[in-house]
Parts: C-alpha cells; structure tokens; sequence
C-alpha cells in the first residue's frame, strides 16, 4: 500500500470515533447544571409533612394537565374543590392554591421552566401574589 492510502484510512478512523463519540463529549462543560428548587417558603417551612397536592412523582410530570383540569372544571362546570388521592381539599386555583405555598414563583416555577424551556403564559392574567420575604 502507499503511503497515502494509510493517510486517508487514519484520517477516516478519526472521523469515525469523532463522530460516534460526539455525544458524549459536546456539551461537556456547557450543559446548564440542574436546577436548584427553592421549596423554602414560610407556608411549607410551616407544614409537618412537607407534601403537595399530590406526590411529588406525579405532580413533577403531570402538573401542567392537572392545572388544565382545574381550569376547566372550576371556569366551566363551576366545580372548585379538589379532593386530593389522599382525601386533603384543595380549591382549584393557580394563585390561590399553588402559589400559596410555592409563594417563590422565581425560584421555584420558573427556575424549573428556564432550565426546560417551558414558558407557561398563564401570568399574563393571573396574579402572582407578591413573593414573601424569608
Ligand atoms: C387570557 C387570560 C387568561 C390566561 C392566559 C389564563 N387564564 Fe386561567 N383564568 C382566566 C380567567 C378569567 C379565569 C376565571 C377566574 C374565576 O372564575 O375565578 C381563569 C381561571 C383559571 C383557573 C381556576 C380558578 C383560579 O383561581 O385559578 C385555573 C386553575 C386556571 N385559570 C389556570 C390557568 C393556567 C394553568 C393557565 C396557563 C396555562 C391560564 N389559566 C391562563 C384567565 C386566563
Ligand atoms: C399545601 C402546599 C402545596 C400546594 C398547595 C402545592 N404544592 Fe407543590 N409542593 C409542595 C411541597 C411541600 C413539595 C415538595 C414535596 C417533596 O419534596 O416531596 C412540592 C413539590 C412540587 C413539585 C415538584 C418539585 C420537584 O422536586 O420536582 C412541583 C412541580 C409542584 N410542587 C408544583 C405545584 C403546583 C403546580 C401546584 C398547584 C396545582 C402545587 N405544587 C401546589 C407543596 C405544595
Ligand atoms: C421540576 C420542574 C418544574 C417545576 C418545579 C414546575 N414546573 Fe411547570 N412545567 C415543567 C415542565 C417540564 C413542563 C412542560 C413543558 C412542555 O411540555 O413543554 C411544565 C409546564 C407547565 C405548564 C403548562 C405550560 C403550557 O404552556 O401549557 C404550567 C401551567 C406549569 N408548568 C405551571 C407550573 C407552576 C405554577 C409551577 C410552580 C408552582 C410549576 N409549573 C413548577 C416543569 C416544572
């Protein structure tokens, strides 16, 4: 073989493992370190068992539906009561039941939708009561 073609197999061969390892080394060191989640607000500092409307699993990945629920059922049927699984009440309401106890829209709610790029339009009417101070 000439010296050329080996050239060519190696350079090949780089490209390769450039490629196939791609995933693995971009974004190394430029990827957006997880966000941390303020849950430290006076109205769950004040709760013996720190628990949301539902567990903690299934309102991570299903809060947004539950919240379309909500709307629906409170604006439409005049239903404004949820009964949670474990059989605690809670009215239907984004201010005035989620911002309640997670009073840091900031560092909680948004935190979390700037990391995953959501961006939730519900505040354009609905108040955001004023985060209170720790
Ligand atoms: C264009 C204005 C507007 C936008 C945008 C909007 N809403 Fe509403 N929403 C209302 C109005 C008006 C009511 C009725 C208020 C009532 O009857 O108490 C309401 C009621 C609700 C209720 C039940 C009552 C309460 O106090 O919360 C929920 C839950 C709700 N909306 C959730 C959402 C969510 C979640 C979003 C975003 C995905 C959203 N809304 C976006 C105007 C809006
Ligand atoms: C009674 C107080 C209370 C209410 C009302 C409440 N939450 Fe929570 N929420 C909590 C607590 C406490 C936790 C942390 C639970 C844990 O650490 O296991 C939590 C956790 C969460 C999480 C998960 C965060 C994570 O670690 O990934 C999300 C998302 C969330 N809440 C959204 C909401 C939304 C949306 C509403 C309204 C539908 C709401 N919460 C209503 C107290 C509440
Ligand atoms: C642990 C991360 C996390 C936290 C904390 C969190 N969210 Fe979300 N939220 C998400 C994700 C992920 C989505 C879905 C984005 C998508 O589907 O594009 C979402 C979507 C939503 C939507 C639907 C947006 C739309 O345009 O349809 C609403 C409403 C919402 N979140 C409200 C809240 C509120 C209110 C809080 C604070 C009480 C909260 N979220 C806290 C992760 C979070």
């Amino acid at each position: 073989m000439k010296k050329g073609k080996w050239g060519l197999i190696i350079f090949g061969l780089v490209i390769f493992i450039v490629g196939v390892t791609f995933p693995v080394w971009y974004g190394a060191g430029t990827s957006a370190p997880a966000p941390v989640l303020d849950m430290d607000t006076p109205v769950i500092k004040s709760m013996p068992n720190k628990k949301c409307v539902e567990d903690t699993a299934f309102i991570r990945a299903h809060h947004m539906k539950l919240l379309d629920a909500w709307r629906d059922e409170a604006v439409r049927d005049g239903h404004r009561e949820y009964t949670a699984k474990d059989g605690r009440r809670f009215e239907k309401s984004l201010t005035g039941t989620c911002l309640q106890c997670h009073s840091n829209k900031s560092a909680f709610c948004d935190r979390c939708h700037n990391y995953v790029g959501a961006k939730p339009s519900c505040f354009s009417c609905h108040i955001v009561p004023e985060e209170v101070k720790k």
